[in-house]
C-alpha cells in the first residue's frame, strides 16, 4: 500500500504519518527530509542559493523516483508538491494509491503557523500583520490540487492519534 498524505504548512503531515506509521505498521517517509539528505542541506538553503524552481524541480524527480522505488510507504509530501510539475497526478494513481488531504481550516492554520515564520522559506518574508491574507489566498489557489486527494480528513479540534485511527479507518 502506498499512502500519500497532503496539506498545506502546519496541518501535521508528518507528525500525523509517524503516528498512522505505528498504527498500520509502514514506514513512513517525509518528502522534505528525503531531499535534504539527497542534497545535503536544508529546504530553507536550497530555497535561498538555488530558488524555488530548482527546487520544484528536484521535489518533482525525488517524489517520482520514490513512488517507483518503494511499495509499501506512507510518505507525507511538501505543502506545495501536489501543486507542481503534475504531481497531483499521483494522487490518483492505481488502487494502491491511498492519498488524504489533511485540511484545515484558515484559523487554525494560522494559529500554528505564526510563530514557525522562520523556518519556512515561503512565509519567511511575509510581515505578520500581512500572513492571514497570504494563507487564505495561498490555500484558495491550492484547494485544486489538494481536493484530487481520494479523501479529505478535517483535522481541526482533533488529536493527531484521532487522526490517524481515522485515516487507517478508511485504509480497511
Ligand atoms: C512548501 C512546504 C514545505 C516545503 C517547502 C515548500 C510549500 O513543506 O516543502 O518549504 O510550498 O508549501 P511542509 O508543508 O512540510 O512544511
Amino acid at each position: 500500500m502506498k499512502i500519500l498524505l497532503i496539506g498545506y504548512m502546519g496541518s501535521g503531515k508528518s507528525t500525523i504519518g509517524k503516528n498512522l506509521s505505528k498504527i498500520v505498521g509502514i514506514p513512513f517517509y517525509d518528502l522534505d527530509e528525503i531531499i535534504e539528505q539527497q542534497e545535503n542541506t536544508s529546504i530553507k538553503n536550497i530555497f535561498k542559493t538555488k530558488g524555488e524552481i530548482y527546487f520544484r524541480k528536484i521535489e518533482h524527480q525525488m517524489l517520482h523516483d520514490f513512488h517507483r522505488n518503494n511499495n509499501s510507504y506512507i510518505l507525507a509530501l511538501g505543502g506545495g508538491t501536489p501543486c507542481y510539475a503534475n504531481n497531483h497526478f499521483l494522487l490518483q494513481e492505481e488502487e494502491e494509491v491511498k492519498s488524504f488531504y489533511l485540511k484545515g481550516s484558515i484559523a487554525t492554520l494560522i494559529n500554528r503557523l505564526k510563530n514557525e515564520k522562520a523556518k519556512r522559506p515561503l512565509l519567511n518574508n511575509i510581515p505578520e500583520e500581512e500572513l492571514s491574507e497570504y494563507i487564505a489566498k495561498h490555500l484558495f489557489d491550492r484547494n485544486y490540487y489538494y481536493q484530487q486527494a481520494k479523501k479529505t480528513i478535517t483535522i481541526d479540534n482533533k488529536t493527531v492519534n484521532e487522526i490517524a485511527l481515522e485515516i487507517n479507518k478508511e485504509l480497511a
